[in-house]
């Protein structure tokens, strides 16, 4: 693959939480652009640290990782920030905010981190952040404190932020797991729709095969924190994901 078609590269990645325990061990891997990528994976695989890692949460020990051509490093982190959407596994939404304000959060980047309150934006990204929670089909929800909505009206709050932000590469852990599989499978053909138009690349750690095998452009199998199938040299790449699951 030509280096212009990779959104993400990571090189012989290795990460431990405590001296030498290793939760990932020699990871490599390329993410094409403009595709979705999606992480399967026993609990305590190592998923949502990969995640970090490739978001540059977290520092690897060893290995490097490059987002758009660019290594993460001390430097290039800030600026890299505004181009990676990462939504966590546990949302990071602010409770107490409603809807709204949790959504305009995606706007700081280009609004300056003084205009938390919500007659602080520019109405235009008041009116994105609308249309943001109108494309999830919460917008009735929009004035409603997040602490009284729903595990995955929750959800798709965190996902229109993450549009708002309009990042290039949008990192989800556990993309869609509160949500029963219809709305589930509803809400990834709208982001595949949002990233096909606007090239950006989607990788999510996803736990249900059925929504994999839809909507995957490729997918990385970890086990015991190793990449144990789905690496493009393995040949998976472009290739219809249900192949994975024979
Ligand atoms: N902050 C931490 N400090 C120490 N160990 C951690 C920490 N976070 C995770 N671990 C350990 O690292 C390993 C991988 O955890 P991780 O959260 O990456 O797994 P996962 O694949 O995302 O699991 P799940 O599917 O349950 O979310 C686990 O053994 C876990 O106990
Ligand atoms: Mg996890």
């Amino acid at each position: 693959m030509d280096n212009t078609d990779i959104a993400l590269r990571a090189e012989g990645i290795c990460f431990a939480y405590r001296d030498k325990e290793w939760v990932l061990r020699d990871i490599s891997l390329s993410i094409p652009r403009g595709k979705a990528t999606m992480i399967m994976g026993p609990s305590g695989s190592g998923k949502t640290t990969l995640m970090k890692v490739l978001a540059g949460i977290l520092d690897p020990q060893r290995g490097r990782v490059e987002v758009l051509n660019h290594e993460i490093g001390k430097r290039t982190r800030r600026s890299l920030y505004s181009l990676i959407g990462y939504i966590p596994q546990q949302l990071g939404l602010v409770r107490n905010l409603t809807s709204l304000e949790n959504v305009l959060m995606g706007a700081l980047g280009r609004c300056g981190h003084g205009r938390v309150m919500l007659g602080l934006f520019p109405h235009h990204e008041i009116e994105q952040a609308q249309a943001a929670l109108d494309l999830m089909g919460i917008s009735d929800k929009s004035s409603e404190k997040v602490f009284r909505l729903s595990g995955g009206q929750r959800q798709r709050v965190a996902i229109a932020r993450t549009l708002l932000q309009r990042p290039r590469v949008v990192l989800a852990d556990e993309f869609v797991s509160d949500l029963d599989l219809d709305l589930a499978s509803e809400i990834l053909r709208l982001m595949r729709q949002v990233a096909e138009r606007e090239q950006m690349t989607f990788i999510a750690n996803m736990h249900e095969p059925q929504l994999v095998r839809e909507f995957a452009d490729q997918v990385l199998l970890l086990d015991h924190g190793e990449l144990v199938r789905g690496l493009p040299r393995h040949g998976l790449q472009g290739q219809p994901s249900a192949e994975v699951f024979q």
